[in-house]
């Protein structure tokens, strides 16, 4: 297995290209798949997830090609409506091929996806909102059972307990761009991921108003037909390297991003006094003297702060002079991160759904265990403004939804390898 040897090699320096969203990427691949039409994607992240899901999309009997890197062809003439447990385990988000399935085959039958370490991730709305579509749903052996021979649109309600549903809102979506009637989803999730889809499913010839609202109104329509889209860029991805610029004190421009994607988190990070320019479609971090100031976050649906962002900023904030307090309300158990950075010299203590952190402290390399993709970026980002060497294991959590990331970072100056773990030293190994 790989590992990352990360070595704190000071300010980060240059300018970093931003590529295609891995969230957004996901639903529209998925989204090929109502029409029998040849469908073109282009600036696809080249990541294991892509993998996974270009692996279930031909199991269920879709003509996938890579004519040229980011490019993905999705033809769909005959498809079978069952999604197997040992292709669905592999990646939760190939749960969001249950909507195209009903759509198109008016029938399904998708395992659920197993559990996560950074909570429970049920999808009891995904199921209420295609029984409110007249669809006969039940669950039976570990796989759900979609009956969508009466399917129909109505009201679909889609709040739940953390509020909005970024898949479940995908998937009830792609389901009713080919269900008679007119469905109108409430609660809808509004992230930049979920507008995408609507835009690739609107130039696929589906009837979509109030896109980017709580509320679509979806008028159904018998056919949909091929295209070519382009995936927007990767708001995470952008955001984590702000981070790794604001952690290491660097003068670093990152390139092909809206800023107002990342509404919240420049908000924070303004908040803490970081020096930005902001353009267009870049964001510049400026060198600053002295700490950052200490912030409160609460991540919440979008445009509130984005949990994907919240590891990282627990990294910032644990060198940032002052009391911060991150509070997650999206997964509440998802600070699998913290301990390890507690093994760097980080002052954390997890209270309830919050990390109150304590700044500054001077992080020192360790040998360290990414838990999940966020983690890993986190880890990543204490590692470059550690002193000495932090050894990152697991490091396959981070190739999921990162594209070259050490490439990348290695292009403004951070010091980050890929090694084998054979080249790790044993006295560091974790197992
Ligand atoms: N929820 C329910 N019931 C459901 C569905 C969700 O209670 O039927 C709850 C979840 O437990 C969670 C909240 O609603 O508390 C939000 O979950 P959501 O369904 O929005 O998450 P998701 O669609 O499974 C996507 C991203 C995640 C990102 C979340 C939140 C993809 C493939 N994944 O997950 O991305 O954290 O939205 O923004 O789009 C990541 O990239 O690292 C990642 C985990």
């Amino acid at each position: 297995m790989d590992v990352f040897r990360v070595t704190g090699n000071g300010p980060l320096n240059g300018e970093i290209e931003v590529g295609g969203a891995k969230n957004a990427a996901l639903p529209l691949l998925a989204a090929t798949l109502l029409t029998e039409e040849t469908v073109t994607l282009r600036n696809v992240p080249d990541l294991s997830d892509i993998r996974f899901m270009v692996e279930i999309m031909r199991h269920v009997g879709a003509v996938v090609e890579n004519p040229e890197p980011g490019t993905w062809q999705v033809t769909a003439k005959q498809l079978t409506h069952i999604a197997p447990y040992e292709l669905v385990r592999k990646m939760r988000a190939s749960v969001c091929l249950l909507g195209p399935l009903v759509g198109r085959l008016r029938k399904a039958e998708v395992s659920i996806p197993g559990g996560c370490v950074i909570g429970p991730r049920p999808i009891d709305l995904h199921l209420k909102g295609l029984s409110k579509l007249n669809c006969s749903v039940s669950v039976d052996r570990g796989y759900v059972n979609v009956d969508a021979s009466k399917m129909e649109g109505g009201p679909v309600f889609l709040g739940g307990r953390s509020g909005s549903t970024v898949t479940g809102t995908a998937n009830i979506v792609m389901a009713a761009v080919l269900a008679p009637g007119t469905t109108r989803i409430e609660c809808a999730a509004c992230e930049p991921e979920v507008v995408d889809l609507c835009n690739l499913l609107v130039q696929m010839g589906a009837k979509i108003a109030g896109i980017g609202s709580p509320e679509l109104t979806i008028t159904g329509v018998d056919k949909l037909f091929g295209c070519t889209h382009s995936v927007i860029a990767d708001r995470i991805e952008a955001g984590t390297f702000i981070a790794a610029a604001a952690i290491t004190r660097g003068d670093v421009t990152v390139k092909g991003i809206a800023p107002n994607l990342l509404g919240a988190f420049l908000d924070k990070l303004e908040e803490a006094g970081l020096p930005m320019e902001v353009r267009d479609d870049q964001i510049r971090v400026l060198p600053y003297l002295g700490s950052l100031k200490p912030v409160d976050i609460i991540t919440l649906p979008y445009p509130g702060f984005p949990t994907d962002l919240q590891a990282q900023m627990c990294a910032l904030m644990a060198v940032t002079e002052g009391i911060s307090i991150i509070t997650e309300r999206i997964y509440p158990n998802r600070f699998m991160h913290v301990p390890e950075l507690q093994r760097m010299g980080a002052d954390i203590a997890i209270e309830g759904p919050s990390a109150i952190v304590k700044g500054p402290c001077k992080f020192s390399g360790a040998p360290v265990m990414a838990s999940d993709l966020r983690a890993s970026a986190a880890l990543i980002l204490a590692g470059m403004a550690a002193k000495g060497e932090t050894w990152i294991q697991r490091i396959y959590h981070l190739d999921r939804g990162y594209e070259r990331f050490e490439h990348k970072l290695a292009g403004i100056g951070g010091k980050i390898e890929r090694l084998s773990d054979k080249e790790m030293p044993k006295e560091l190994w974790a197992e």
